[in-house]
Formats: structure tokens, sequence, C-alpha cells
């Protein structure tokens, strides 16, 4: 009994010790492509049936924050509650979606050094990003109306960051 517990607990250890091989696709991708960060890169993208083409049909950038309010989404500034086209969105694998964020940054002008601070810098601080990391900010995922997104990503900012920062060490590779 006890040499299966251990042989089970190894294989556990490997397949973890595996799973860090900072790819994007280990980790990343699933968590880049949660509902609650690509309901917003799909916004004004009509074959992604973005919310723009939809129920918020004919909503200017200035309403955003009458609904989406400070005491909603928790941001210090309220109307950095805003969507654009041209990002990464839903439906893309992962080295497209690892593309179209690098894209987004205009990578190929960048050092590698300038592309990590950038990287580090939204992706640990922006309010939309941690808006969408459950747990990250008390009021993650609150919608108006007292609705909540439920699919946010999961296991916290420590874990996040580190498998962002996984990502960074190894050249920000797409594969
Ligand atoms: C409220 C809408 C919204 C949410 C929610 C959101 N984003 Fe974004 N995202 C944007 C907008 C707008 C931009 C482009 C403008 C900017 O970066 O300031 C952007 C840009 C990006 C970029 C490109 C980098 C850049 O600076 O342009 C990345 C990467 C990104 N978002 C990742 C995420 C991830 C990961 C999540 C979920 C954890 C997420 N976003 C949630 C709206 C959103
Ligand atoms: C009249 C109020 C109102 C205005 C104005 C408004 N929204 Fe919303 N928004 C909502 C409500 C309510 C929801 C919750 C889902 C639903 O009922 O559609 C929502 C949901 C969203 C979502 C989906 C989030 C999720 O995780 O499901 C996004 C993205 C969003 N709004 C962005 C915007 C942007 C960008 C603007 C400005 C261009 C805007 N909203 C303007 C009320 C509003």
């Amino acid at each position: 009994m006890f040499r299966l517990v251990t042989t089970l607990a190894l294989c556990a250890w490997s397949t973890i010790a595996l799973a860090g091989d900072g790819a994007f696709s280990t980790h990343l991708f699933a968590k880049f492509q949660t509902k609650g960060c690509t309901i917003c890169h799909d916004f004004f993208e009509p074959q992604r049936n973005g919310l723009a083409f939809g129920n918020h049909k004919g909503r200017s950038p200035e309403m955003c924050t009458a609904c989406h309010r400070k005491d909603v989404t928790g941001f210090d500034h309220p109307e950095e509650w805003f969507a654009q086209p041209g990002l990464y969105t839903s439906g893309m694998d992962a080295v497209q979606t690892c593309e179209a964020t690098k894209t987004a940054l205009h990578a190929k002008f960048k050092s590698t050094a300038l592309m990590k601070r950038q990287l580090r810098k939204h992706l640990f601080e922006d309010p939309r990003v941690l808006w969408g990391i459950e747990g990250a900010t008390p009021l993650s995922g609150m919608l108006p109306n007292g609705k909540l997104e439920p699919d946010l990503i999961k296991g916290g900012l420590p874990l996040w960051k580190k498998q962002v920062e996984e990502w960074l060490e190894h050249g920000m590779q797409c594969r």
C-alpha cells in the first residue's frame, strides 16, 4: 500500500514538474481564454458575437461607467472599464492567442526586456486583468445589476503570477 501511494505521489510530482515548462499552452492559454477575459476582447468582434452587436448595441464609450460604476468594478479609475477591437479573442488556439497578445503590444519593435516589463505591468496590475482573476480583488467578476461572471481565472493571483513568470523566463515563446 505504502509503495503504491509513493509511486502515485511520484507520478503526480513528475507531471507537475513537466507541466512547468514555461510554454504558453501549458497553463496560460486556458486562463487567457476564460470568459472573464474574452467577453471583453470579443466586444467589437461581430464574428465572435461581440456584445456591441448584441445586448450592448448602441451603447457608446461614454456610457460604460453609467452601469459598470466604480462600486461595481472596484476600479480606482472607472473609465478603465472599456473595450476595443484588435486584441486576442475567443476561438483562437494557443499560438494565435499568444501571437495576438504580442501583436497588441507591438512586440516586433521592442526589446525582450521592455516586453517583459510591459507584460508584467499589464498582467499583474491592469484593473481589467485583475477583474478577470478570481479573488484578485474583492469585486473581481462583478457586473451591474448584481450579476457575476462565473468563468474567471481560477487559482488566484499568486499562481497566475508564478505561471506568467515561467512563461516570461522561457522567452515568451508561443508554443
Ligand atoms: C473590461 C474589458 C476587459 C477585460 C475584462 C479584460 N481585458 Fe484585456 N484588454 C482590454 C482592452 C480595452 C485592452 C487594450 C487597451 C489597453 O491595454 O489598455 C486590453 C488589452 C489586453 C492585452 C494586450 C496588452 C495591451 O496592453 O494592450 C492583454 C494581454 C490582455 N488584455 C489580457 C487580458 C486578460 C488575461 C484578461 C482576463 C484576466 C483581460 N485582458 C480582461 C479590455 C479588457
Ligand atoms: C445600461 C447599463 C450598461 C451599460 C451602459 C453598459 N453595460 Fe456592460 N453590462 C451591463 C449588464 C447588466 C451586464 C451583465 C450581463 C448582461 O445582462 O448583459 C453587462 C455585461 C458586460 C460585459 C460582459 C461581462 C461578462 O463577464 O459577462 C462586458 C464586457 C461589458 N458589459 C462591457 C461594457 C462596455 C465596454 C460598455 C460601454 C461601451 C458597457 N458594458 C456598457 C450593463 C451595462
